[in-house]
Order: structure tokens, then sequence, then C-alpha cells
């Protein structure tokens, strides 16, 4: 169904297994990073899915945000960001981590550290649970990396094309046929 829409064969890339067993190491990587807590900030909307799981395998105080950025149209990204729903907290003086779904230009990442970093935390990281290196522009480095992968399209985990799919539990890649 998915393939006869998008025109894509659809490769599944990581499994219900994966991604849990993967979101757990990194919760406990924060949770051992962060003892005194840590502030959340979930980048909307792709991130929805994993902040849910990730901030549950995080054994330290945890506060939870999210920003809604806006950048990309269909496959690809418009290079714009811009910023759709802002945080309701104050982060002066936190440790933040930023979470993605996913880096691929990084433009985004680039974008919102900028304006995160103006507002005084008192650290600030990123987490992301897919990476694509070769697509990668940005200025800043990763900190959490769930997965790196190549520069297909992927979707589900809370990952999107138009608006749709986010609901698949598996992250698949769409390859051209
Ligand atoms: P960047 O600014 O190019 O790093 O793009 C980051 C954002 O683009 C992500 O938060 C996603 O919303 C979207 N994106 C990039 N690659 C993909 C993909 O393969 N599938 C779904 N969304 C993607």
């Amino acid at each position: 169904m998915i393939e006869e829409i998008t025109g894509k064969k659809l490769v599944p890339l990581f499994d219900e297994k994966d991604l849990k067993d993967r979101v757990k190491d990194l919760g406990e990587q924060i949770s051992s990073d962060f003892p005194e807590g840590v502030t959340i900030i979930g980048v909307l909307k792709g991130s929805f899915i994993f902040v849910a799981d990730l901030v549950r395998e995080i054994t330290c105080p945890v506060q939870v945000e999210f920003i809604g950025v806006s950048s990309y149209e269909g496959t690809e990204t418009t290079g714009h960001v811009r910023i759709t729903n802002d945080l309701t907290g104050d982060i002066a003086g936190k440790d933040v981590i930023l979470v993605e779904d996913i880096v691929d230009t990084g433009n985004t990442i680039d974008y919102l550290l900028n304006v995160l970093e103006v507002r005084s935390p008192s650290s600030l990281r990123i987490c992301t649970l897919l990476s694509k290196p070769e697509c990668h522009q940005m200025q800043h480095q990763l900190d959490y990396v769930g997965f790196q992968i190549t520069k297909e399209f992927v979707i589900g985990y809370g990952l999107d094309l138009e608006g749709r799919y986010r609901q698949l539990p598996s992250i698949m890649q769409l390859i051209d046929p």
C-alpha cells in the first residue's frame, strides 16, 4: 500500500526490539550523565514517540518541554527553519538536552541551538535517534546518537512523509525501486 502510494520500495531498518533496546541504552547514559536531573526538549513533531519512550528510560529527575519547528516539504528540506510552537518554561540555569528524531543536514539543530543558547541554560546537549552523517552540514556536535543511517528517507516511529506514517511501530527506509 505505502509502496503503491510513494512509488518506492519499503525496506525494514529497525524493528520494535532494536528501538526499545537502543532507547534504553540512551536513557541509561543520560541518567548517569545528569544524576541531579535534566530538561528534555523534544523537537516536534517527529520526536514525540521517541521522547515518550526515552523519558521512561531516564531514572534521574526529568522535565519535558517541546518546541515545534517546520522545515520539510515532502522528502526535501527547504533549508528554512521556523519555530511553530515555543517552549512554555524557562531553561535558564538548567541542564538541557534537545531531542531530535533525525539529524539530516543539521540545519534544524544549528538553528535551534542558536535560539536556545541565548536563553542561558547551564548546559545544552543534543540527542538524536537517527543521524545521516553523509548529509551533515552543521556546526554543532551530536552528543547522543541512537543509530547512524544512510541518506535514504525513513518513516515510522514518529517520522513522517507529508504528515503520514508516524504511527508505524518500526522504522522503514523508502528506496528507489
Ligand atoms: P535537518 O534540518 O536537515 O537536519 O532535518 C531535520 C528534520 O527533517 C527532522 O527533524 C525531520 O523532521 C526531517 N527529516 C529529515 N530526514 C528525514 C527522513 O528521512 N524522514 C523523515 N523526516 C526527515
